[in-house]
């Protein structure tokens, strides 16, 4: 109990990297704007409520009933107090108005300079495009300390919202709409190894967050995988940033095995979201042993599982759906060519 009265009455809104009771660290230059007016109402409600509940217990105590001659005398009403509580809850009504405009002007309005990233959602996962860099399909949005990073995001199918607690930031990504968002993170925390969960860089679901790492949730109901629907932002300092983009863009997976190569994609194109590796049931069929198997289709007739119908269930998902399994894959049509279709399909022949 004394623990959760000091974590209390820490809600203090300089928190900076270790949050408060109500609140996450203040990851990126505007958080502490938010928390300042959430605190601000936070704390006026906290002595309203005690003000006005502690008045009425008080008042129902000293004017209980005590007998039938005790009545009540007739107020007609009161100018006086009847203006102060008017105008005096209108001036924190528009203190707070003030201090959440600001908040939100900070936040709709990105520096001209800011760096440029495309985020794509689909179901049920994020990918992150630099376009000024030619980095594409990255899982983990990587961002460099100190520079503001505009965000340009759009849906490949339903409504996903974009949420990163610790940097305040939250806004619905939306089919056929491109919505904008930004941040600027000037200090990078240390590790939290008991908190988070996402795609590390070549895709696969791990938890912890590492240094410089914030979670991303979707924060949208987006379908079954909604919930699992995690990414990460990574925060380092520019010249990391710089070996980082390097690096990216002068990797050429085509020099790997076509093995290699498709399991590399399998990865990078989100596909290990929906489809394991070692047999157990997802959202989609699994890999292991698909290759030459015979499979009930919902249509109630069967297909042995070769390099065409991979192709198919590729480009065109909701042709031929394998029975117990819902119609939920987007279609990869104009994102793989065939030379990175082929690589899938070595890859899934050699998950025996
Ligand atoms: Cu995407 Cu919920």
């Amino acid at each position: 109990m004394t623990a959760l009265t000091s974590w209390l009455l820490s809600s203090t809104a300089n928190a900076g990297e270790e949050g408060t009771f109500w609140m996450p660290p203040q990851a990126s230059t505007f958080a502490a704007d938010v928390d300042n007016a959430f605190y601000f109402i936070y704390w006026l409600d906290v002595i309203f409520f005690l003000a006005l509940m502690g008045g009425m217990i008080y008042l129902a105590i000293r004017y209980r009933y005590k007998s039938d001659e005790d009545r009540t005398i007739d107020i007609k009403g009161n100018h006086t107090i009847e203006l102060v509580w008017s105008v005096f809850p209108s001036f924190l009504l528009v203190a707070m108005f003030a201090l959440g405009f600001n908040a939100y002007m900070k936040q709709s309005v990105p520096p001209a300079d800011a760096m440029e990233v495309r985020v794509t959602a689909q179901k049920w996962s994020w990918s992150f495009d630099y376009p000024s860099l030619g980095i594409t399909g990255e899982k983990v949005l990587v961002v460099p300390q100190g520079q503001p990073v505009r965000l340009t995001m759009t849906s490949k199918d339903v409504i996903h919202s974009f949420f990163v607690p610790d940097f305040r930031i939250k806004k619905d990504v939306v089919p056929g709409r491109y919505s904008v968002i930004w941040f600027q993170v000037d200090e990078i925390f240390g590790a939290r190894p008991n908190e988070g969960r996402g795609p590390n860089d070549v895709g696969e679901m791990v938890s912890g967050l590492g240094e410089g790492e914030h979670q991303v949730f979707c924060t949208e109901y987006c379908g079954t995988d909604h919930s699992r629907m995690y990414s990460r932002v990574q925060v380092m300092p520019q010249e990391q940033f710089d070996t980082w983009a390097a690096a990216k863009v002068s990797f050429d997976p085509t020099a790997l095995t076509a093995v290699e190569h498709g399991e590399y994609l399998f990865k990078k194109k989100a596909c290990a979201g929906c489809h394991s590796i070692d047999g157990s049931k997802m959202v989609g069929p699994s890999f292991q042993g698909l290759y030459g198997r015979s499979e009930n289709l919902s249509d109630g007739s069967t297909v042995i599982v070769d390099d065409s119908y991979i192709s198919e269930s590729i480009l065109v998902p909701g042709q031929k759906i394998v029975a117990g399994y819902a119609n939920q894959m987007p279609t990869f049509q104009g994102q793989l060519d065939t030379e990175q279709i082929t690589a899938i399909i070595e890859y899934i022949k050699s998950l025996k």
